[in-house]
């Protein structure tokens, strides 16, 4: 999706992906991310997601990136987090106590602009591009970070034909094509959530499946 697709989502408050409580399979699955307190995790495309917040008062450090100006002082302010601000070349850093976000076009974002990164959680990135996209934003993110890092990937799935994206739906297949070549992919948890989204069952889905996938760099 193009920058301007997503500005204009946020100027218009349009951010029915946005949560008001911690994401269950992060609080779930985050330990098989293999990380410890005062390690470095990062948030692609992070939004003003509150799973920041759980993460930082789990002793991690944070990195976000995100593309929307709207959407990061947001997050400060809406928590209550005072933060100062680094002028970039490719943007903007929020710096507060534990949770750094870039406020940046992902793609603009090199390793050297990251901390060393020790895991990733990954909740409606791909989701939210098109499918020309994605591949860019897989080898993207393999190559932000080291060898063995782990990634947990939160995606959705359903009939794409019955209802246009974002979200669009990604397949457990194309997840498989996207990071197969660098990242050992393991399942780890599918279910359809239709019963609980009343916002996409009013679109006309008729099966939306929520899947967990835990992704490691280059095991040997
Ligand atoms: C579907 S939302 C998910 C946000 C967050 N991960 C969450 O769980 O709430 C996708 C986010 O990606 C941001 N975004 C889209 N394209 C981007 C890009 N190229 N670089 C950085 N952020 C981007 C959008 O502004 C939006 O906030």
């Amino acid at each position: 999706m193009q920058a301007d697709f997503w500005h204009q989502r946020w100027q218009a408050g349009e951010i029915g992906f946005h949560k008001h409580e911690y994401n269950a399979h992060m609080t779930r699955f985050i330990d098989l991310l293999g990380i410890e307190q005062g390690d470095h995790v990062l948030v692609p495309l992070c939004g003003k997601s509150l799973d920041m917040i759980w993460l930082r008062d789990n002793m991690f450090h944070v990195t976000g990136i995100e593309i929307s100006p709207i959407a990061v002082a947001d997050f400060f302010s809406e928590n209550n987090i005072e933060y100062e601000i680094n002028e970039h070349q490719w943007g903007q850093a929020f710096q507060s106590d534990g949770i750094t976000i870039l406020c940046a076009d992902f793609f603009d974002i090199s390793s050297a602009d990251l901390p060393h990164i020790d895991g990733i959680y990954d909740r409606a990135s791909l989701i939210a591009l098109p499918e020309t996209m994605r591949p860019a934003y897989a080898r993207h993110l393999s190559g932000l970070i080291p060898d063995t890092i782990r990634s947990l990937l939160i995606t959705l799935d359903y009939p794409q034909q019955e209802m246009d994206g974002p979200p669009f739906a990604v397949t457990e297949s194309e997840v498989n094509q996207l990071f197969g070549e660098q990242f050992i992919i393991e399942p780890i948890y599918s279910e359809d959530c239709l019963a609980n989204e009343p916002r996409f069952q009013a679109k006309g889905l008729t099966r939306l499946d929520e899947r967990v996938f835990l992704l490691t760099k280059n095991l040997p």
